[in-house]
């Protein structure tokens, strides 16, 4: 599948090797990646994920993509892989792929549902698409952007891992989302510095080089205009970009399925995206642990199932990880209500699941905090439940110390117990986990 022809991918690889990210590839070459060894080996394992699916479904003729002026194969994509159009995002800095197409004229378009994201660049050679894989973390494809080909998904590794599989990624194949201040042209001006953003970043830092359509009040964020070095204390504030509901004076959205950058939608990427991240390293340093352990035990004559102190270590700081990432442990507060453009926020929200009280983990605040409860809904994904059984214990464990009926409001955690109660009484009957452990007998 990887020798197919993609001209025009190969010379845009090169572009981009030469360019911006040659000191990353420089950085990751000195290193054998963990990831591409036993038990994990990524490039060499065929993924298991909706996007595989939906490419095998391709190749036996099952679905057909239509190739529309502009957009090209994106309507069509979109809709087989199920991920809404509400979900929109536009990210006008230089700091991704097809970064030669890219200013504040021709944003990019990035959508994703639950496990799957999808970017566009008006006139760009490739649809990009990344996945939360379960066993490998993150699985990139490209498309051709090339109506004279059948669309096919291309795997890609390599090309991607450049700058989705290093310091930006916690050293795992995974997501990106960063802030910048980008220039006129869309050139990040890296002498200003930049964001990497996740749910602990305030809103004040975050945008840079992105559209922003919402309100937000008296909030500010850096997105929507651009810079030409690091603004200082002092600075009189372009305050042009902030709660604008639309964009038509910024760019011309023909060529585009939408032409809003959803505030809300913005927010849970910023939420996902990074979670995603979170789950591919947890599960890639334990499982690589668990495998390095049961080979230390053969050649040492141990018995299997011999615990060294190095992997309950590992074991522990995965679980803190994610416990800290799933239950917004540091996420910063939103300082005033915000609210998007698009109907994303309603369509994220019914997805559900709901408990009796029609109580859902996807419910969204948008008042003091994104999210009602503050337990992530990754805790129903695949990835989730792809962890090693071992590790996916200790969470449940931890959850109990931190959630547990018997622990009332002293619990360490940043919860309120009216918090920690719904999001146990919600997890006890949706969460087949959770349900074994709090449960009314
Ligand atoms: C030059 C660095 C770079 C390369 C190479 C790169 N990306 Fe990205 N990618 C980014 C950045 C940075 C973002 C965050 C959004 C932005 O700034 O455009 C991103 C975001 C994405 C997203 C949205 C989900 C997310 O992670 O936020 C997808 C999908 C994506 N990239 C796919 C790909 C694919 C597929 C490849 C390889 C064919 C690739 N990227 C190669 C830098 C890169």
């Amino acid at each position: 599948m990887r020798c197919c022809r993609r001209r025009p991918f190969d010379r845009m690889i090169a572009v981009v090797v030469v360019g911006v990210a040659s000191g990353l590839a420089a950085a990751r070459g000195l290193a054998v990646d963990a990831f591409e060894q036993p038990p994990i080996s990524y490039s060499d394992t065929t993924p298991a994920n909706p996007v595989a699916d939906l490419s095998e479904r391709l190749r036996q003729g099952e679905v057909a993509l239509r190739f529309e002026e502009t957009t090209g194969y994106l309507k069509d994509l979109l809709a087989s892989l199920r991920v809404p159009v509400s979900s929109q995002t536009l990210v006008f800095s230089k700091t991704s792929l097809q970064q030669r197409f890219i200013a504040p004229k021709n944003p990019r378009a990035i959508y994703f549902n639950d496990e799957v994201y999808v970017g566009y660049v008006r006139g760009g050679d490739v649809l990009e698409v990344s996945v939360a894989d379960p066993q490998l973390g993150t699985v990139f494809y490209t498309v051709d952007q090339n109506p004279a080909q059948p669309p096919q998904f291309v795997r890609q590794t390599e090309s991607c891992l450049i700058c989705h599989g290093g310091s930006q990624t916690r050293g795992v194949p995974g997501h990106i989302v960063r802030s910048v201040y980008a220039s006129r042209s869309g050139q990040p001006v890296f002498s200003a510095g930049s964001y990497r953003v996740d749910d602990t970043t305030p809103l004040a830092d975050r945008w840079g080089g992105w559209y922003v359509t919402g309100t937000h009040g008296t909030a500010t964020h850096l997105g929507n205009v651009t810079y030409t070095r690091r603004p200082e204390p002092g600075d009189e504030r372009d305050v042009s970009g902030l709660n604008q509901t639309q964009l038509a004076s910024r760019f011309d959205a023909k060529g585009y399925l939408s032409a809003h950058s959803d505030l809300v939608a913005l927010s849970v990427l910023a939420h996902q995206a990074p979670a995603h991240t979170v789950l591919a390293r947890a599960s890639i340093e334990v499982r690589t642990a668990l495998h390095r352990e049961a080979t230390l035990n053969r050649e040492l004559g141990e018995p299997a199932g011999h615990r060294w102190p190095s992997t309950d270590s590992i074991i522990d700081s995965a679980v803190d990880s994610l416990v800290e990432c799933l239950l917004f442990a540091e996420a910063a507060a939103l300082p005033e209500p915000i609210r998007g453009t698009t109907p994303f926020a309603e369509e994220f929200v019914a997805a559900g699941p709901r408990d009796a009280l029609g109580r859902s983990l996807r419910s969204l605040e948008l008042e003091s905090r994104l999210f009602r409860y503050p337990c992530s809904y990754l805790i129903y994904s695949a990835s989730f439940d792809a962890l090693p059984d071992e590790l996916r214990q200790r969470f449940w464990q931890r959850m109990d110390e931190l959630l547990g009926s018997a622990v009332g409001g002293e619990n360490g955690s940043s919860l309120s117990p009216s918090d920690s109660e719904a999001i146990r009484q919600i997890l006890a009957s949706t969460k087949a986990d959770a349900a074994l452990l709090w449960s009314d007998p």
